[in-house]
């Protein structure tokens, strides 16, 4: 049984399938006439959605199920959920606070686990920025400066960029960067520079991108977080030291004039809406290798 948790489950050669299936629009049906559960414990729009029709696309029929609908070690434990929910499902994603759980959904074993964000990872959003990346640029191996918090999207990001041949940098303050289990992890596979001043990450990257300074959970954190990232905000200025071919990615939700200015994310080198739309049809070609791989 396969599971997506973070996208280094998933081998070089097996990325580059994933992406290559991500680009043809009619897929095999894979999913006919059966189900994937969706279990979310924090809000979504792109991931809801974009799961939901890929689930559609490739002839299944999603379920989306509130967290504390199904009480995930409250109502019953994320076993018992995990077990109920295998019965009926081909697959079952999960977004959750904390990864132990989606490791938990994994261990039952009994249908195909989708990571669709935990507080250590959002491998599913990295698929669609590496096809982006791909489609704009033409290749892979470039430089992708990522000026933020290192957090769940900036790790799988940097997994995905070191797995591809490219070389990921990030700009944070001291105590917003990778721990050190982390750096040695996404290290291993390949390069990162980690820079005190965005403006030394961002000279000559091919690739900007940012998130969020909060993440959803910490909430509690704003202002702490509104401090330590004071000057880290993505402007033209900045931008404009980048790499001239250079694109502007951001996950999104975007809060415009915190980590990056509204002329930069709403801007001619912002590929935001087609990064957005990306999470749909990687979901598909992820589904679609995933239905194969378990033979369900
Ligand atoms: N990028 C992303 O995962 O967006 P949502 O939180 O809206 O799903
Ligand atoms: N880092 C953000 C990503 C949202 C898609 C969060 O976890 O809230």
């Amino acid at each position: 049984m396969r599971h997506l948790l973070d996208i280094d489950d998933l081998t070089p050669a097996e990325l580059g399938s994933i992406l290559d299936r991500s680009e043809v629009p009619d897929p095999d049906a894979v999913l006919a006439g059966k189900g994937m559960a969706l279990v979310f414990e924090k809000p979504s729009a792109r991931t809801r959605n974009s799961m939901e029709m890929a689930v559609v696309q490739l002839g299944g029929h999603p379920v989306t199920i509130r967290g504390e609908e199904v009480g995930l070690d409250t109502r019953e434990t994320v076993e018992d959920v995990t077990r109920t929910l295998a019965g009926y499902h081909a697959a079952i994603g999960a977004r959750v606070f904390d990864h132990r759980y989606i490791e938990r959904m994994a261990a039952v074993d009994r249908v195909p686990v989708v990571n669709l964000l935990s507080d250590a990872a959002h491998p599913m959003q990295a698929l669609a920025d590496l096809l982006t990346i791909r489609q704009e640029l033409g290749r892979l191996d470039v430089t992708v400066a990522y000026v933020g918090d290192a957090n769940n999207v900036a790790r799988s990001l940097a997994l995905a960029v070191c797995m591809v041949g490219g070389t990921f940098r990030i700009a944070a303050p001291p105590a917003h960067r990778f721990g050190e289990v982390d750096a040695d992890r996404i290290a291993a596979i390949g390069a990162v520079e980690v820079f005190d001043r965005p403006e030394d990450a961002v000279a000559g990257a091919q690739v900007v991108y940012t998130d969020v300074w909060t993440s959803m959970g910490q909430e509690h954190e704003l202002d702490d977080r509104l401090r330590a990232f004071e000057g880290f905000t993505i402007g033209e200025r900045l931008m404009s030291t980048a790499a001239p071919d250079h694109i502007f990615l951001h996950c999104l939700p975007a809060h415009r004039s915190e980590e990056v200015a509204a002329e930069v994310v709403d801007g001619p080198r912002s590929r935001i809406w087609q990064q957005a739309e990306n999470r749909m049809h990687a979901a598909r070609g992820l589904m679609w290798w995933l239905m194969e791989q378990s033979g369900t």
